[in-house]
Order: structure tokens, then sequence, then C-alpha cells
């Protein structure tokens, strides 16, 4: 990719047009924007005839009643057969679905093929066990295919899966399969993790312990490590699906029938069951998937670097990729098994195409060294996505350099649990790139930045995100909380403005910048400023690695600033317990962004604490740093992490 001129003494100031290759072959052009804002229904009824349906729908949209939509209205469709039996039935049952790869480095190929057998499989079972359209069933799985076959097989019989990350705790998941009321359970004995079985069936048997309705647990056998078994309710994976027929007659369901409650890691104490339904979400889901990455079905090799339990991996592992036939990568571990080279291993080994991966763990990467992924062919990556969270210019810059070779375009996709699916992203055949930058409503979505009282702010300026138009993909309602839903979400500028929960900037050419949860933004002295633009600054001084940044309340500002910074391997022991060294970042931000976000005070840590999903936990940071009792931890990955940034409070904040 050549880079154009621009501001280049910053690095979002630097811009990367699309690669004229990939323009000339894209899936989509510039004129999709347009041909969107004439008509945005009948773009998204062309999108959702890329499917098969056996039913026409006879209303797009029914907005009748705001905020619930139904999408499709009257529309039938099986999601199973749209993502496995139709590309079989079309000659590609040879083609490769999933290269699965596990940590131990056992592998597995599934084409289309043998995953309808599966699905088929699957599903028979669970009717079997008297599972029927509506149920809800809980999947607890590490990363293996039997995640992605059971998740299809409940979408094939009307099921409704409800999928808790593996590496939750007992109690989530019991509170998950309450709220939930779910009537069965599909887990296994256990899966790798740094290099060891890590337990997943005692974790459930504590969950159905206490809740009431789970008549069944399925266990796959991945580890085979000894579990303990309630007999008449347990049942191994291998007796009963193993032995079912091949053969599955898929029903048709209604566009608005329930295909998943997934629920969000919340920063209140009861999570949100957030619903989707079939039609609208598999259509948004494919066409994202296909456009936003310029998918190939015939060649390209698609790899989102996610675990199944979150919805990224439900919508660019499972459906949206499946709904393409696309040939995907799935990976069971963690990237430093058996050692820090391992995905870039799993790159060249494949021949990945388009890598999706997440901020956090790039980072990590340039902590570790770009010798790391020098030592690996990655020539076969033509385009790269970013999702979770903003992306750091320097960040992108190295993922773009060290990993995307200078080729690259990198889609930093904006989109939450409650959307579905890809709402602001560039488009790699169209975009000209702004590191940092989510950019552009993608087409037939409407996204604006509002001040406080809900007026559009257009130029330069700052504000919140929200959504004025309905979408497909989008969220139906709260799992049995429709006034949650509306309050949550609908309540802030009216029933028909989606409230997203994010600060954001426009910028004089109208692309958009996020600037993290509204709750994250500080305010000191009566100015915005953003976690995020601190931590970019920080970790664009060559001494940082990672960095979070919390507004604490100070009597005098408002907020002041305090930042945790992990430091890179290259800064010695003594420079790093040293007060010089953090005084140079403060001034190095102060240069940075200005003498307003200079941190009233900066702690080096050595691991911060982050949900189990990667994001950085601010709210305990902010109680670290204004000296709060911590409230509740249990969904960090490590609680221990808080103990160690403890140790390194100081007794009272640096003045000046
Ligand atoms: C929140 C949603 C979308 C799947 C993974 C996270 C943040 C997500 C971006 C991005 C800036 C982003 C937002 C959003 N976020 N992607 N590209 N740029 N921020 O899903 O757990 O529902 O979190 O993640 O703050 O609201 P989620």
């Amino acid at each position: 990719m050549t880079e154009t001129a621009g501001d280049t003494t910053t690095a979002e100031g630097r811009r990367f047009p699309p690669p004229p290759e990939l323009a000339a072959h894209a899936n989509v052009g510039p004129e999709v924007y347009e041909e969107a804002a004439r008509d945005r229904l009948g773009f998204w009824a062309e999108a959702a005839r890329r499917l098969t349906w056996t039913q026409d729908w006879d209303e797009v949209l029914d907005w009748s009643n705001p905020p619930f939509a139904k999408w499709f209205v009257g529309g039938k469709l099986n999601v199973a057969y749209n993502c496995v039996d139709r590309h079989v039935e079309d000659g590609h049952g040879d083609q490769v679905a999933y290269h699965w790869e596990g940590e131990p480095g056992d592998t597995r190929t599934i084409t289309y093929a043998q995953l309808k057998d599966e699905v088929c499989k699957a599903a028979n079972a669970l009717l079997e066990l008297g599972v029927q359209a509506g149920d809800r069933v809980a999947i607890y799985l590490p990363m293996i295919p039997e995640a992605v076959i059971s998740m299809l097989a409940c979408a094939r019989i009307g099921a409704v899966h409800m999928v808790v990350f593996g590496g939750f705790s007992a109690d989530a998941l019991a509170s998950r399969i309450t709220d939930a009321g779910a009537v069965l359970v599909i887990t296994s004995d256990g899966g790798y993790r740094r290099g060891a079985p890590s337990a997943l069936k005692p974790a459930v048997d504590d969950a159905v312990d206490r809740t009431e309705g789970v008549r069944n647990v399925i266990v796959v056998k991945r580890t085979g490590e000894e579990v303990a078994w309630n007999e008449g309710r347990d049942l191994w994976w291998d007796d009963v699906v193993e032995r079912q027929s091949t053969e599955h007659e898929p029903e048709s369901f209604d566009a608005e029938h329930p295909l998943y409650i997934m629920y969000t890691s919340g920063t209140t104490a009861k999570p949100k069951g957030i619903l989707h339904t079939s039609g609208g979400y598999l259509t948004q889901v494919a066409y994202t998937h296909w456009a936003t990455f310029d998918l190939k079905a015939d060649d390209d090799v698609f790899w989102t670097a996610a675990d199944v339990g979150w919805v990224t991996g439900h919508s660019y592992i499972v459906y949206g990729p499946l709904a393409n036939r696309a040939t995907s990568v799935m990976y069971e571990g963690t990237p430093e098994t058996p050692h820090r080279g391992r995905w870039w291993e799993i790159v060249e080994k494949y021949g990945v195409t388009i890598l999706y991966t997440a901020p956090t763990v790039i980072r990590t990467f340039m902590k570790w060294g770009e010798d790391i992924p020098a030592k690996f062919d990655l020539s076969s990556l033509r385009v790269l996505g970013s999702v979770g969270e903003p992306i750091n210019p320097e960040a992108w810059l190295w993922y773009h350099e060290h990993i995307g070779g200078g080729r690259c375009p990198i889609v930093d996709t904006w989109w939450q649990t409650e959307t579905g699916a890809h709402m602001i992203t560039p488009l790699p055949g169209v975009t000209t790139l702004k590191p940092g930058s989510a950019q552009r409503p993608f087409p037939g979505i409407s996204a604006k930045v509002v001040d406080d009282e809900g007026n559009e702010l257009e130029k330069d300026a700052t504000g919140l995100l929200v959504l004025t138009e309905p979408w497909p993909s989008m969220l139906r309602t709260i799992w049995g909380d429709d006034d949650r839903y509306v309050e949550t979400y609908w309540s802030r500028f009216g029933t028909s403005v989606y409230f997203a929960g994010d600060g954001a900037k426009v910028d004089e050419d109208g692309d958009i910048w996020l600037l993290g949860r509204v709750d994250d933004v500080m305010n000191v002295s009566g100015h915005r400023i953003s976690t995020t633009e601190v931590e970019s600054s920080l970790v664009g001084h060559a001494t940082v690695a990672e960095a979070a940044v919390v507004g604490a309340s100070d009597p005098t500002t408002g907020q002041g600033i305090v930042a945790f910074v992990i430091l890179r391997g290259n800064v010695t022991e003594e420079e790093a317990s040293g007060d010089e060294l953090v005084q140079r970042l403060r001034t190095h931000v102060a240069k940075d962004i200005g003498p307003i976000a200079k941190p009233r005070q900066i702690m080096v840590v050595q691991e911060l604490p982050k949900t189990r999903s990667g994001k950085i936990m601010r709210r305990l940071l902010r109680d670290i740093a204004e000296n709060r009792d911590l409230g509740d931890v249990t969904t960090l990955t490590d609680s221990s992490v808080m103990d160690m940034i403890k140790d390194k409070l100081p007794a009272a904040p640096s003045e000046d």
C-alpha cells in the first residue's frame, strides 16, 4: 500500500489508500454507499437475498412500535441450512469449512459435507432428548469444533443457544442458566490452555446443582481427564450423538425466531441477556463479513482469532463465514503456547489471507517484539481486522508493518454485542485509511455523533455515538426484560435513537473516531479528555508496552488523570523503579496532547486487570486510584493482578 501525504509527523496523520489490485477486484466499491443511502431498506433486502429463504417476506422492516423491530416480516428460513446444507447442495461439500488447530498441536479438517453430517447428528440427539424449538440450550465449551456443531444443531431445530465463555466461573454460568431458563447444557471434560488441560465439567456440575430446569448435560471428551458423573443426567457426546442419523430435514422458522442469547460482561451486577433473532441477524453478519473483509469464498483462508464464547466468535467465526461458504481457521489455545510465534506459525501453515483480532493482542505482540513474526512467512495475508476497543495509531502502524508487511488494509470495525455485526468500519477496497479511526458507518447504517441534547455534531466535535435507524442484526430485547431494554438503549434521546454508550469524535472529513465508553471520558478542569487518547500517547513512548488510564475524582480539577503502565522489555529494572522515567512520561503526554492531559500520577505495574474478553477494567483501576473498596472482581482473568497493582500504589499521589 502506498502512503499519501498527510500530517506525517503524527501516526494518526498518516493516510493509506486502498491497494489498487484489491480495489479493482473488491466485492464492493464506493457506489455501495450511495445505493444504500438512496434506498436503505432496498439495500438490506438485497443483502437478505444472498441467503436462501423458504418463504419470502411481506415487509422488509416493521418499525411501528419502536424500539421493538421486526425485520423481513413473514419471511421464513433455516439458519443452519443457510450455513451448511446449501453449500453442499451447490457442489462445495469437499470445501474445508474449518482448519481446526488444537493447542497441543492436534488438528482436524472439517469439510462442509462433514459439518452437515455432524450438525444433523447433533440435531437428532437434541430432539431425542426432548429439546424443542424455542427451548434454551447452554453451551460451555472450549474452542473445539463441537462448539460450532452445537450452535448450528440448535439453530437447525429452532432451539435458542446461550454460549457461555469457557473462562467464566460456575457462578457466572449458574446465573446465566437461571436467567435464560436452559433445559440442557453442552460441555466437555475440559480444554487445553497454556500447555495443560483445564477442566470445565466441575463448573457445570456446580452450576447445575444450584439451578433448576437442566435435564441433561452432554459431555464432549476432549482432554480425557477424569470427570465426576451424574447418572441419568450426564451423557457422553460420543454415546448420544455419534449413533444418530446424518439425515435431518431442516424446518423453516420465522425471520424473527430467536437464534441466541449472549450475556454481556456488563459493568452492573446483573448481566444483560442480549437477544438476537434469525433472518436479520444472518443477513447482516453474512453481508458485512463479505464486504468488510472482501471475502472470496474460493480463495481466502479466514481467521478470526477470538473465542466462540463472545459475539465476535458468533458472528465472525460461525455465522458470517459459514453463510458465505468461507474456509476458516479455528484455534483452541493461547498465543504464547508453546511459543510466542504460534499465531504466525498458524498463518504460515494454513496460508491465512484475512486475520481479525483485537488491539490488546496486537499490543502484546508489540511488547514481545517484531523479531518473532519476522521469522514466519506472512505473505499470504491481504486484509487485517481489528475489533473490541479503539486501536491506538501506534499499534495500528505496528500491525500494518510487522504483520501486514505494509501491504494489507486494516479494517477497524466498531460494533457491539448488541449490534450483532459491523456498524462503523472502513471498506478495504474503498476507504483511504486513517490509523486509529473506524471512519464511516457501514452502508445502510446510520450512525451520528450528538451532543448531550441529541443535536447532531458535524465537523471536528466530540460527543456521544448514536444509531438513528434500526438495522437488521440489532438486538431485539434484553431476554425477559423489555423495560430494561428500552431504558438502557432507547430512552436517552427517545425510543427511536439507540444510545451506544460510546464517546466519539467527527473529524473535518466526517470520519468517526471512537473514544471509548462514555464513562471512561474524563473531565479535567472542564476539558473533555479521552482515556484512550492518553493511553495512546503513553503507548507511543518508546518505553511503554501497555497503558490504562482512568479519571480519578480530584478536589480541584474535577477529575485527575491516573495512568497505569506496563514497561517494555528494554527498560532496565533501575530505570523502571526510579521517578525519572515517570516524570519523563508525564512530560511526554503533556507535549503530545497538551498540558491539560498531563497525568497526575503514573504507576508502573506488571499486569493490568482485564475481563476475560481482554478489556481493561477501568472501574477497578479507578477504585484503586481513588482508594475505594474493590467490589466484585469475579469477571477478572486473574484477581491477583489487583494485589500486584495495589502493592505498587504509592502512599500519596505525587504533586505538581
Ligand atoms: C464495546 C462493545 C464487537 C465485538 C467485541 C466487543 C468497544 C468495539 C471497537 C472499535 C472502538 C470498539 C466499544 C463498544 N469497541 N469495537 N473498533 N473501536 N471501540 O463487544 O463486549 O459488546 O463491547 O467495545 O466501546 O461499545 P462488546
